[in-house]
């Protein structure tokens, strides 16, 4: 495990390839996705994070200022992702629970309701024959340790943990670049609509990770899109990504 992360680092450099604002190495994010698959750290599948890579790429060349962040952190994969790929002096919240996910509500089809029901019995694999990260007795202590073994700080750099329900946490005092919503159900991606959607700057881009893999979630952003005009999309695929356009 140590080599791994030795090899981690000299691959990852310490952020210094990785200057304030514009054009990114090509080369380095899918490195950086081999890198986090290998070690078993994201539930999104390659494509998803291409997805996220492609959102970064786009609002680090146009230069759109705001912080970036994440709903949906679970073991900090894709969240490690976003530190590698942000500029610089940019903030980058994590946000989660760090604990078993918030059950579904009455907005989720019985995809979610399934779902919910195997992890709640305690019987959820987790990646790749690990155990499942909601079982965690200290999630939040095992993110801080994941992520730096891709050597991003946690506590004292740029990159900041905010544990709890997005219901009491999410709450921007500034405009928002780019934020990963990865949450899975109705009324947890309803919140971060809610609380993300009037911050996100002009070019700002939110990458919705379910919108293809659970019905709370396309249902949550489709009442979105049919009520805000100011939204293009930028991919459609496995994860959605919306930009605001004015
Ligand atoms: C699918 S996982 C995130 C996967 C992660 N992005 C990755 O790279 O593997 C979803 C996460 O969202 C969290 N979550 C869902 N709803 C939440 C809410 N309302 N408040 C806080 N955390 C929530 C869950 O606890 C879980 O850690």
């Amino acid at each position: 495990m140590r080599n791994l992360f030795r090899s981690l680092r000299s691959l990852f450099g310490g952020n210094t390839a990785n200057p304030d604002h514009g054009q990114l190495d090509p080369a380095l994010p899918p490195q950086w996705i081999a890198a986090i698959r290998q070690a078993k750290l994201s539930y999104c599948g390659p494509p998803k994070l291409e997805n996220l890579a492609e959102a970064g790429t786009i609002v680090r060349r146009d230069r759109v200022v705001g912080r970036w962040l994440e709903a949906g952190v679970a073991l900090g994969g894709s969240a490690i992702l976003l530190a590698q790929m942000k500029p610089a002096r940019t903030p980058l919240d994590l946000h989660d629970v760090f604990g078993l996910i918030p059950p579904p509500g009455n907005h989720d089809g019985p995809d979610a309701h399934e779902r919910y029901a195997v992890i709640a019995a305690g019987t959820s694999p987790g990646i790749g024959g690990d155990p499942y990260y909601g079982y965690e007795s200290d999630l939040l202590l095992k993110v801080k340790e994941n992520l730096r073994a891709f050597d991003v700080e946690p506590d004292t750099g740029t990159v900041r943990c905010v544990p709890g329900l997005f219901e009491h946490t999410l709450h921007p005092d500034g405009p928002v670049a780019l934020a990963h919503i990865d949450c899975d159900w109705y009324d947890s991606v309803r919140v971060c609509i809610e609380r993300l959607g009037p911050a996100l700057a002009p070019g700002g881009i939110i990458v919705f990770d379910d919108y293809s893999s659970y019905s709370g979630c396309r249902r949550a952003v489709d009442e979105w899109r049919a009520r805000d005009a100011r939204l293009s999309v930028v991919f459609e695929r496995r994860s959605l990504g919306l930009r605001r356009t004015r």
